[in-house]
Parts: C-alpha cells; structure tokens; sequence
C-alpha cells in the first residue's frame, strides 16, 4: 500500500448527525476498498504532522479510496446547518452539504472534513440519480457547475425547492473526464449560500492520458473567508461589497485558514478550483518555478501549458502538473495568491457618490499571499516527467459559426449600483433574440464590458472557447499587460474573464439539449443582483 491511511474523527467539532453520517460512509468506503480512508486535505485542527509548525492548521493525509465501479450511482445529498473550524480553534457556524450513497460504489463519495461538501465521483457515461433534501430554512437548489445536462437536471434558481422540501436528479454523465464543482444555485441567495459552505469538488472520471492518480491526483479548492472574533462568518454589510463583490480577508483552502498539505516527493495532479465569491486570482509557486497546467474547467488542454502565474477566476478551474521530487523532505513549497479582482478609478470616484471606503485599490499592484502550504514528506524521490497530453477532439473554431460574419453582442454594464447585460438583468426564462439559438449550432458571442469591474462570465451548457481580445476601452489596459501571460485560454473553458474595457470573443457550441439554459457573472454578488439570464436552446429542424 503505497500511502498510510488514517482518519482522524474530529467529534468535538462536527454535530452529532454529521458525524455520524461521516463516519458510516468511512466505514463504508473502507470496507469495500480495504483500506483505511483518506479524506480531503486540510483540517483546522487535526493532528499536526511531524514538518509542520505548532499552530498551523494541517491534515495527515489527502487523498482517496480507490474508485473502481462503474454501476449507476443513487445518492442522497442534502444542505443542512452545522460547524465547522476554518481558523484553528474558532468553530464557525455553516451550511455545508452532506451525501450518503444509496447504491453503487461508496467510494463516489468522500466526505471532507471541513464546511465543504463532499467530493463527489463519477464516471463518464454512468447514471446518477440524486435525491436533495433542502435542510436550510430558506429555498436552495443545487447546481453542476461544467456539465452537460437537460435543463431539469441542471440546477437552476427556477427549481429552487423551498426549505423542507426534495429534488430529484436523474442525468447520464455525459462529460470529459476532468475536474468540475457543484454549489447552491437560487436567485438572489447563491452569494450567501455558497459563502456559508454550500460547494464542493465534483471529478469525472474516465479515459485520461498518463496523469498522476490516486493519492497523488488532489482537489484544492480555493477561497477567502472572513471571521469575526467570536469565529463567526461575517458576508456582505455594504452596498459596497454587494455592489463591487465580497472580496474577504483571510485565504482559505480546503476550507481552513493556513492550509498545509503533505506531499511525498514525486509528481502530483493538482485540481484547483476558485470557488471564492469575488476574488479573481493570480497563482504561482513560492520557488517561482512554471505552473504546468494540463485541464481549464473540466476539459485537457491542446498541450501542456507552462505560464509564470495562472489566472484563475471564481468558477474556473486549473488543473496543475507539480513534481514535488526535487525538493528535500521538509521543504515547504506555498502556492501563492494575489487578488486581481480591482476596482478601477472610474469605479471608485465616478458616479457613485456617499459611499465611503472605495477609492484606494485603483491600480492592480500584486499583492502575494499565501494560499497553501505543501510540505515535502520524506522518503526516496521519484521524479516524473511532465505529461503529454493530446485530446482527441477538434479545435473549436470561429469558422464553424452559423454568425461568423456578426457575432452576438453582449454588453455588461453598471448603473443604479447594479449589474447589467444587454440594458437588463434576470427575469426568469424570457429570453431576447440574442438570447435565442439552435441546438447542435454553433455561435460567436462578443461580451463587451463597459463596466469598471472585471466580470468572469460563465455558461451553462457545452463548454466555450475564447478566440480573441479586443479593446473598445484602454483605461486598465496597463493593469492587464501583468497579467495577460497568465491567460489559459488555448482549450476549453465555462466561465472567461471579461476585463473592464475589453470585447472577448467566443465560439460558443450549443447542443444536444433544448431548454432554457442560464449564462451570468460568476462574482456571486453580481449574478445575485441580476446580473444573470437565461438562453433558450430550440430544438434542431426549427419545431417550436
Ligand atoms: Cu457555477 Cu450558474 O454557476
Ligand atoms: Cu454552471
Ligand atoms: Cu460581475
């Protein structure tokens, strides 16, 4: 066995109910696996191990049970209220989902031990049916962030089922193998929902080329929170921050503050995810090494991608290539962090008038914090080489757009301190011309953001490829040149940085499912505000 497995129960911290849940489906997985099981990375206040320092918040192992069966999956998963401890020592209160599986392999679920929900695993082409009991007081309904699904079974806030109340899934996986997520989706209430702990990492898995596995194959997922003294999360208490999004204080990882994960000394797959609410990030290696990046938003990219520093806005995902072997045992490699997610001086002074506190962060001066901390383990190095990789599936081009000639045109704005696309915000499923598409076709859309702030634009449906970037307005072309090279923008994507002045244009695939399918701003303050509609697919052949 190439990993020591050990679970820790944390008791004095979990409620009595997700606790006990937890602790059936360990047993469970680890009955069928034979081994002992691993869980998510980082916990505020599990054991130290040996390299780290007193006071951080570590965790002693980070991986999963193996993953073996393919039969279909029935789940129940719910959102309830429960505690968590995200700065060591502080218990917060949260939301957090939990899921139990009813038939098929236990192994699909793996319960994290902080607020997170569980990570869940599929595999491509296997039917998953999911019952979800709304155990919060107020309605909630649960979206899959990056897969392909009908629209009944895609998560949207028009299926919000109220507290008290089921909602069931029934979908056939239908992805490439990759990293994805699920969260809360209502209207006006995803911003708070997913603050309080309502997310988690979803994997496909399937055919993928020669990339680390098991214990060397980890979900990150990547936020900020900020804690009262009491511990007690503090969101939104200015128009500001609902205006501009909740940029937080303190980074977290996995779920706590200090996030430190052991590595052995060999190659790792990195799943990163950004699931803060606001904060657009700048990732690079402590050593100043290349981030290898080999998947964007579930799906492998052309080749691998060496860049000095990611972007990686809320909802997007990176998945990293790291080969730990060439550090010493005890070394501690941080991936660092820098918040891109400014305000320009248009945004600031103009038009805003009596709001205080706005004005200083007018210019992007990277700020480098750190989001987690690798510790190298000991034991012999084993070095990996860097991956190929090579999907099999062709470029998505501009050429193939039934609009080649006049792409659609989206604009995002800001006014009365809301969030705008086209001059109007959600309204349910009416839906404009521009809003309108047939499936199995393929569009050019052009997001042209007329606003001061960055908007990271997210569709629902097939994913999206970016073929070009434009200015229609210089004022922070400079602040971009810095962080232009960190772009991973060569494959696929579901969610693309629309920078203030910008006109970015995608070649946007629809198909196989007609329905009502959403596409907003990912900075869940604007999606909440409005800034979301829906798109309506139309059957092929023209029935309405
Ligand atoms: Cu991750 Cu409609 O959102
Ligand atoms: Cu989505
Ligand atoms: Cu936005």
């Amino acid at each position: 066995m190439p990993h020591a497995a050990q679970y820790t129960p944390r008791g004095m911290s979990l409620d009595s109910v997700n606790h006990t849940i937890r602790r059936r489906e360990l047993l469970a997985a680890a009955g069928i696996a034979g081994l002992g099981v691993l869980l998510g990375s980082c916990s505020a206040d599990g054991p130290e191990s040996s390299n780290a320092p007193s006071g951080a918040t570590t965790r002693v192992a980070s991986s999963f049970p193996p993953l073996g069966d393919r039969r279909d999956l029935r789940l129940r998963l719910w959102a309830e209220p429960g505690q968590a401890s995200i700065i060591a020592g502080k218990q917060s209160e949260v939301w957090r989902f939990g899921a139990e599986v009813l038939e098929g392999d236990p192994a699909s679920v793996v319960a994290h031990q902080s607020y997170l929900g569980p990570t869940l695993r599929f595999h491509r082409g296997q039917r998953v049916r999911v019952r979800f009991e709304n155990r919060l007081r107020e309605p909630t309904i649960v979206h899959w962030h990056g897969l392909v699904l009908p629209q009944l079974q895609d998560g949207q806030p028009n299926e919000a089922v109220p507290g008290g109340a089921t909602y069931d899934y029934d979908f056939v996986v239908d992805n490439e193998p990759g990293t994805y997520w699920y969260h809360a989706h209502p209207h006006g209430r995803t911003g708070e929902q997913v603050y309080r702990g309502l997310a988690g990492v979803l994997i496909v898995y399937g055919d993928e080329p020669d990339l680390p596995k098991d214990e060397r194959d980890i979900p990150v997922v990547l936020q900020d929170r900020t804690l009262g003294a009491d511990g007690q999360l503090r969101y939104v208490r200015q128009m500001h921050d609902q205006m501009a999004g909740f940029v937080a204080q303190t980074l977290v990882a996995d779920g706590v503050a200090e996030c430190t994960i052991p590595v052995a000394r060999a190659p790792f797959r990195l799943r990163l995810l950004n699931a803060a609410n606001a904060r657009t990030q700048l990732l690079r290696w402590s050593d100043r090494s290349p981030m290898h990046v080999v998947a964007t938003d579930g799906h492998l990219l052309p080749s691998l991608v060496t860049v000095p520093a990611a972007v990686v806005t809320p909802g997007q995902r990176a998945d990293v290539w790291m080969d730990f072997s060439r550090f010493e045992p005890g070394a501690r490699v941080e991936l660092q962090s820098a918040n891109l997610f400014v305000e320009s001086p248009a945004f600031a002074g103009g038009g805003m008038g009596g709001m205080g506190g706005m004005g200083a962060n007018a210019s992007l001066n990277l700020d480098w914090e750190v989001a987690v901390t690798f510790v190298v383990q000991p034991g012999a190095a084993s070095p990996g080489k860097a991956p190929s990789i090579a999907p099999a599936r062709p470029l998505l081009t501009e050429s193939t757009a039934v609009n080649r000639s006049q792409p659609k045109v989206f604009e995002l704005t800001m006014r009365q301190a809301s969030h705008w696309i086209n001059g109007v915000q959600w309204a349910d499923r009416s839906v404009a011309e521009v809003e309108t598409a047939v499936a199995g076709t393929v569009e050019l859309w052009e997001f042209v953001n007329r606003s001061p702030l960055p908007h990271p634009m997210h569709l629902h449906g097939q994913p999206i490829r970016v073929v070009s970037r434009t200015w229609d307005d210089r004022t922070l072309a400079n602040e971009w040149s810095s962080i232009e090279e960190g772009l991973l923008e060569e494959g696929l994507r579901d969610t693309v940085l629309v920078w203030p002045g910008q006109r970015v244009r995608i070649v946007v695939p629809f198909g196989p499912h007609e329905g009502y399918f959403l596409y907003h701003c990912h900075v869940l303050e604007h999606e909440d505000a409005g800034m979301m509609r829906s798109f309506r697919v139309l059957p092929a052949g023209g029935g309405r």
